[in-house]
């Protein structure tokens, strides 16, 4: 508190106040009592003058019997009076006085209380007596008869005692003044603290409060205007935390519903700086979101169009809608970018922000489907060709001999199996796709399905000098799954086995249970897949060597058929090939869709 500029500025005020006033009333009261004993003295000095006067007159005397007679009268008088009577005759010269020898008084005719007496009735003066060598009172009056001056009665008062008193009594008030200052002082002291302290500390808790810091309160315990001041402060501070503690939560919970956001967000001020750019954002345009704020957009992103266009929307205030294609080392990117300019409530334009939809997935899906389309138009399309020319020779052609004829037929019937064969497949994958969660599921040994799919091969790979058998678990293994469809795909794989794998050859259906997964698989020592096809045969329409299994009656939709159907089980598929000496192609079916039960 002792620092407190406010405490010592009132401190002194109070003090100089109290000084000026105590000077003030001191000096009065000294004039006023040295005026009043002063005046006394002047009244009893007259009276004395005057009965001297008085004796004077009620003798018979002449000037000449005037020193003889009252040399011994004023002698007589001086002790008693204790004052000093000087009888002067009208040309100056003393004729009696109470207390030295009139012949060695000089001439008195031009004192200032002799001199006096010619305007005045009584002429007064203070000073230091010749003789006495005190300070002196005079009074001087002139004795008159019919007229003419006689002589002059003085009266010396010596000051000394009133002097001594006036002096007591400037040094008491001294005192008394010293001792209200130093009393005024302490009280200053006290009240001072009393009103300052508060405000000291509640200055020390605004301060706080402008810091952010709202936990310090003032006490408010008094009643008077600093309580009400103390308590308001405390109210002031305890809606402010509130209030800043609900615009941190708005703020947090707009923060995470920006970064939760799939469309990437990009808000600028009008000096193009960065001041919001949510993670999406900070992934499509290569930027980290917390080192961005602040930052010009142009330095953010490497994307020249994104700061074009939201410079183009400051300076015109209006929105703009633009697709952008960015060129990523893996593939394109696609974006579709939104922006508006930002007003606040006066309607001022303030920044401007952007939303990015990434679309690169959707247009990767288009590209799929116009593939599909074209492959599946051109697979349909050979057979279709084929049989139209088929058709056209034998309806052309008269002179075909009945075994041609008969070959044409037959080759049409091959050209429509295959047609039938790839509409049967579009029709299981578009199925598989589309069933969603209409899914006909049973539960059934898996080990069944697994066993009778690879009987119906045993006599296939008989008439290819191929041998197929099963590895089955020795325990049952039950699942829950759309029985067909299990069994569709363990066909397909043991179909590609069998069409891959030379005269001689040997396949195996396998079953097991690998780390909380169902595992079929379908070895064979055929001809196996190189590296680079291994991914891409699961695609539609992807054959190896397309001439080959065009030849061998495929369409190349039997793996995507698998995928597909594992996909829908919430599986996986996978293949482990050794080229020239076999593959092997797995299923994993997720065990919690199974019951393990031991027989
Ligand atoms: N066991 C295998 N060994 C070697 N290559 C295989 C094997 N299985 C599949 N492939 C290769 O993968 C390609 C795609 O197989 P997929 O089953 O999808 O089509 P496909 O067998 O040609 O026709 P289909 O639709 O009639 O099954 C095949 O063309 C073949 O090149
Ligand atoms: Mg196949």
């Amino acid at each position: 508190m002792l620092k407190s500029r406010f405490f010592w500025k009132l401190s002194a005020g109070y003090f100089v106040l109290v000084l000026a006033v105590s000077l003030i009333i001191g000096l009065t009261l000294h004039t006023a009592v040295e005026r009043g004993s002063y005046e006394e003295l002047r009244r009893s000095l007259k009276a004395q003058a005057i009965l001297v006067k008085q004796a004077l007159k009620s003798s018979d005397i002449t000037a000449e019997s005037l020193g003889t007679v009252f040399q011994k009268y004023v002698r007589d008088l001086d002790p008693k009076l204790g004052v000093h009577i000087t009888l002067i005759r009208a040309d100056g010269v003393v004729v009696a006085d109470s207390g030295h020898d009139v012949a060695t008084m000089g001439n008195y005719s031009d004192y200032p209380e002799i001199l006096a007496t010619h305007t005045h009735e009584y002429g007064f003066a203070t000073r230091q007596g010749k003789i006495s060598k005190n300070r002196t009172m005079y009074l001087a009056l002139a004795v008159r008869d019919k007229g003419h001056p006689l002589g002059y009665i003085r009266i010396g008062l010596p000051l000394e005692l009133v002097d001594l008193q006036l002096t007591r009594f400037q040094t008491g008030m001294i005192r008394s003044i010293g001792v209200s200052i130093i009393l005024a002082l302490l009280l200053a002291f006290v009240v001072t603290r009393h009103f300052v302290k508060p405000l000291v500390s509640m200055t020390s808790v605004a301060d706080s409060i402008s810091q952010g810091n709202y936990e310090r309160k003032v006490l408010a315990t008094r009643k008077d205007e600093i309580g009400h001041l103390a308590h308001a402060l405390n109210k002031v501070s305890e809606s402010s935390r509130e209030r800043t503690h609900a615009i941190g939560a708005d703020r947090k919970k707009l923060a995470a519903i920006l970064s939760g956001m799939t469309e990437g967000v990009i808000a600028i001020s009008n000096d193009e700086r960065v001041v919001h750019l949510n993670d999406a954002a900070g992934r499509l345009l290569g930027a980290t979101p917390g080192e961005s704020v602040d930052k010009p957009i142009w330095q953010v992103t490497r994307l020249r169009e994104v700061s074009e266009i939201l410079g183009d929307v400051l300076r015109d205030g209006a929105e703009l809608q633009r697709n952008l294609q960015i060129a990523t080392a893996a593939s394109d990117q696609f974006i579709e970018m939104h922006a508006s300019p930002l007003h606040d409530g006066e309607g001022v334009l303030v920044g401007a922000v952007a939303v990015l939809h990434d679309l690169s997935e959707l247009h990767r899906l288009d590209m799929v489907r116009r593939e599909f389309v074209a492959n599946a138009s051109h697979e349909l399309k050979t057979p279709i060709t084929a049989i139209r020319g088929l058709v056209e020779t034998l309806i052309d052609d008269s002179t075909l001999t009945a075994s041609t004829r008969e070959r044409f037929l037959g080759k049409i019937k091959d050209q429509s199996m295959r047609l039938s064969s790839i509409v049967v497949d579009l029709l299981a994958l578009s199925r598989l796709e589309s069933r969603g969660s209409n899914k006909e599921e049973t539960s059934f040994d898996l080990r069944d399905v697994v066993q009778a799919i690879a009987n119906n091969f045993v006599p296939l790979g008989e008439e290819k000098g191929i041998v197929v058998n099963t590895e089955l678990n020795s325990q049952s293994i039950e699942i829950t799954a759309d029985k067909n469809a299990i069994g569709q795909a363990v066909s397909n794989l043991l179909d590609n086995a069998l069409k891959y794998t030379p005269r001689g050859g040997r396949i195996t259906a396998r079953l097991s249970v690998q780390d909380g997964e169902v595992v079929v698989e379908v070895e064979d020592t055929g001809i196996g897949v190189e590296p680079q096809d291994r991914d891409r045969i699961f695609e539609r329409f992807y054959r190896v060597d397309k001439a080959r299994s065009r030849e061998l009656g495929g369409t190349g939709l039997g793996l995507a058929i698998v995928k597909h159907i594992a996909f829908v089980h919430g599986g996986r598929v996978a293949v482990d090939s050794t080229p020239g000496a076999g593959s092997t192609f797995s299923i994993f079916l997720p065990l919690a869709r199974t019951s393990n039960r031991s027989n």
